[in-house]
């Protein structure tokens, strides 16, 4: 191995931390087909001839998302995924690991159908820290495209189990649907009930739409957040709050936010002074794992092996563990 190489191996071998990953987003195609025809569901469409998801484009991929969550529809189904997951994202050097899981996919949003499910991922987070040596947390989150209401739904599940698991509250799906403030009433809930706050905004909408995040809904982290990189005062505002940005850089590229990893801002923002962390959002639906996304940045960007230790320690600040949890968390970062 050259010296270059060697370099490498060891940043991809660093233990990282992950902020913003979806639970059912986390799925491998060839789990969902098992499951699939396990129960005799007929979701062949969602998939390409080679197997993979078969979207291009944003709402086509939320659309094939919520067709593949169909097959989940059980506490075992979930827990079964949380141990593949958390399995694959340890193998990966993820240390610990934030999911975004949603009440409407567990059970309807019914609380006590919930309460089954979130003791199923429980589980399965339990044997993986035991098992694989990775934490995790989770951060019910609410969907954008279906509305208030159902969001009220939502963070009362989230606010019913606030607790050593369940740690935040947290909104995804189609930015381009309503306004933030929209849900602000499901975001005072959660904040009421101890909960910690992210929104996905500046994915799609521009500048204006992370500012009606913070401004609106109180949040102290933003999913993705990358389109603030388009206005200076912003960027200082964010600086200066400490809002970090839960930046998923190779799920922007294969979206299109961005053509390529050298347009991406990711590193415009650090050395902005925005505190950035680093994830991969759905990484079986965009063909990455997080050695990936730290290959890709270290070759795009030239990052050594400090500017990811740093992001690590950083994350591992901004995750919304209590502080014992962040303690043990800063100790598998020092390995
Ligand atoms: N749900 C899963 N992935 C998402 C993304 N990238 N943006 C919004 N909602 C999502
Ligand atoms: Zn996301």
């Amino acid at each position: 191995m050259n010296e270059m190489s060697e370099e490498l191996a060891a940043i991809l071998d660093l233990p990282k931390v992950e902020l913003h990953t979806h639970y059912e987003g986390a799925a491998p195609p060839a789990f969902i087909r098992g499951l699939a025809k396990e129960k005799k569901i007929d979701i062949s469409k969602i998939f390409t001839a080679d197997g993979s998801y078969a979207f291009e484009g944003f709402v086509p991929f939320l659309r094939i998302y919520e067709a593949a969550t169909t097959v989940l529809q059980s506490p075992e189904d979930f827990k079964r995924l949380g141990l593949a997951v958390l399995e694959e994202a340890a193998s990966n050097g993820v240390v610990y690991i934030e999911s975004f899981v949603s009440p409407n996919f567990c059970g309807g949003g019914d609380v006590s159908a919930w309460r089954d499910y979130l003791a199923a991922m429980v589980e399965a987070a339990n044997e993986a820290e035991r098992d694989f040596g990775i934490i995790s947390r989770g951060i019910v989150t609410c969907i954008r495209h279906e509305g208030p209401e159902q969001a009220k739904t939502a963070a009362l599940c989230a606010a019913e189990t606030v607790g050593d698991f369940i740690v935040g509250f947290g909104m995804g799906g189609d930015e381009n649907q309503g306004k933030q403030r929209d849900f602000t009433y499901s975001f005072d809930m959660a904040r009421e009930a101890g909960l910690r706050l992210t929104t996905h905004a500046g994915e799609w909408r521009g500048p204006e739409e992370v500012r009606e995040a913070v401004q609106d809904l109180g949040v102290e982290r933003i999913g993705h957040g990358v389109r603030a990189a388009e206005d200076h005062a912003l960027i200082d505002e964010l600086a200066e709050k400490g809002i970090v940005l839960e930046v998923c850089p190779g799920s922007n590229v294969v979206l299109g936010v961005y053509p390529d990893w050298k347009s991406h801002p990711i590193d415009t923002l650090r050395r902005a002074g925005v505190p950035v962390s680093v994830s991969t959002d759905d990484p079986p639906f965009f063909h990455t794992t997080m050695r990936d996304e730290y290959l890709n940045l270290a070759n795009t960007f030239g990052w050594d092996e400090g500017v990811f230790r740093d992001i690590a320690a950083a994350s591992a600040k901004a995750a919304f563990c209590d502080d014992a949890t962040r303690a043990r968390i800063l100790k598998k970062l020092e390995a």
